[in-house]
């Protein structure tokens, strides 16, 4: 597995030129380009003209706009035609989005699925219409039109959520002390909410046991504790409701562990509103949503997890253009692309109920209000907008 760390210091506007130059590139800004012309027509002869359907959930969810537009610069910088959708986190428009890219005779589809269960039939189709896949970000199962999967290992993502509240709190030293915790997980619907969910829980699970870490609500399964579509209301009501019930005679809180920005915003929405007890609860997050940061600089949330997806995309572009070449590409394709990220070519971990699925992992990190100028500002990824950090488009 290669490992280079992201090259620090890159500037909005080099990122922004290394992206587009990124399909084998570095962080660097290519020394020297050719002219646009040529450069354009270079890259139209290499892609040659081939068309990428790119099908993601919703925009919605902060992350997601920023997934579609550098999916699309990637492919387009390297002469792709590119057909983006969003399906407004409604299966029955994604598999309607896709009937469409597949109408259009797209060469390649990038599809980041709603519900991994519910694109079987479409995707048929598409391996019908010999139409590559790439899972992206979300494993998609029962169907075997999946070439290869792009996402960061989500299962280090739980990890390190849970790390994070083991050091914090420094449950290893916590001799007879215990801490309440309340758990709010993904959606059922995503493969990914369960990697998140067991990443954190198998290394909470010692302290659960041995009586260091309490659920009061006792809602410590991932049934009991998912959030449909990742909705922040959702997230908020129930979390009312386990406060109502079970904290309102002052039982303190020490813990909200959620998987994801969209769920801790609704979770501190309810804590701002009806928690009673001492103290501020530890809260965890993923996805550097700009809200969630500016929660985090006020001291309401105290950790998400960055996933560069500017990286995800670059990845999904080189492996595109491999698999359009009928190269069949391995870890090698990592080696041979020279990223200036971390990725693992993963071949065990992600069986989608037909196969295991090649897998290419990024790696994500855990932000802090102490490291968001060294992991968002001066890579490059976020700017700063008085106190608050503004992500990039
Ligand atoms: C997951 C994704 C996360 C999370 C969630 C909401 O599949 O990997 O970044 O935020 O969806 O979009």
């Amino acid at each position: 597995m290669k490992r280079k760390s992201l090259l620090a210091g890159v500037l909005a506007g080099t990122l922004a030129a290394a992206l587009s130059a990124c399909g084998g590139g570095s962080a660097a800004a290519p020394s020297s380009a050719a002219p646009a012309s040529e450069a354009s027509s270079a890259a139209e002869t290499k892609s040659d003209g081939k068309k990428v359907g790119i099908s993601m959930p919703t925009k919605s969810l902060e992350r997601w706009n920023r997934d579609g537009s550098y999916l699309e610069k990637q492919f387009q910088e390297k002469g792709f035609k590119t057909e983006t959708t969003y399906a407004d986190n409604k299966v029955d428009q994604q598999v309607k989005d896709l009937e469409g890219l597949i109408a259009d005779e797209v060469d390649l589809l990038v599809v980041a699925a709603i519900d991994g269960e519910s694109l079987s039939q479409v995707l048929g189709d598409a391996k019908d219409a010999n139409i590559p896949v790439i899972a992206y970000d979300r494993l998609i199962r029962n169907t075997d039109a999946i070439s290869y999967y792009v996402s960061f290992d989500n299962y280090k993502v739980g990890q390190l959520q849970g790390q994070f509240i083991i050091d914090s709190l420094k449950l290893d030293e916590a001799g007879s002390s215990t801490f309440n915790m309340e758990v709010t997980a993904g959606d059922p619907a995503d493969n990914n909410a369960t990697f998140f969910f067991n990443g954190a829980m198998d290394l909470l699970k010692p302290y659960i046991e041995k009586g260091t870490i309490r659920i009061p609500s006792g809602q410590d399964t991932f049934e009991q504790c998912g959030t449909k579509q990742w909705d922040t209301a959702t997230a908020m009501t129930r979390m009312q409701n386990i406060l109502g019930s079970n904290y309102s005679d002052g039982t303190k809180l020490d813990i909200a562990l959620c998987s994801n920005d969209s769920t801790a915003l609704g979770v501190t929405q309810a804590i701002e509103s009806d928690y009673a007890g001492d103290g501020r609860p530890l809260i965890t997050g993923q996805d550097c949503d700009e809200a969630n940061l500016a929660n985090i600089v006020d001291g309401k949330q105290t950790m998400s997890v960055y996933k560069a997806v500017a990286n995800e995309a670059v990845a999904t572009l080189d492996l595109g253009e491999a698999i359009l070449k009928g190269e069949k590409p391995d870890e090698k394709l990592i080696v041979d692309s020279n990223w200036s990220f971390d990725c693992a070519y993963d071949t065990t971990s992600y069986d989608n109920g037909r196969a295991v699925i090649p897998s290419y992992l990024l790696t994500p990190v855990a932000v802090t209000k102490d490291n968001i100028q060294k992991e968002l500002i001066d890579t490059g990824y976020y700017r700063m907008d008085g106190a608050y950090p503004k992500a990039l488009a």
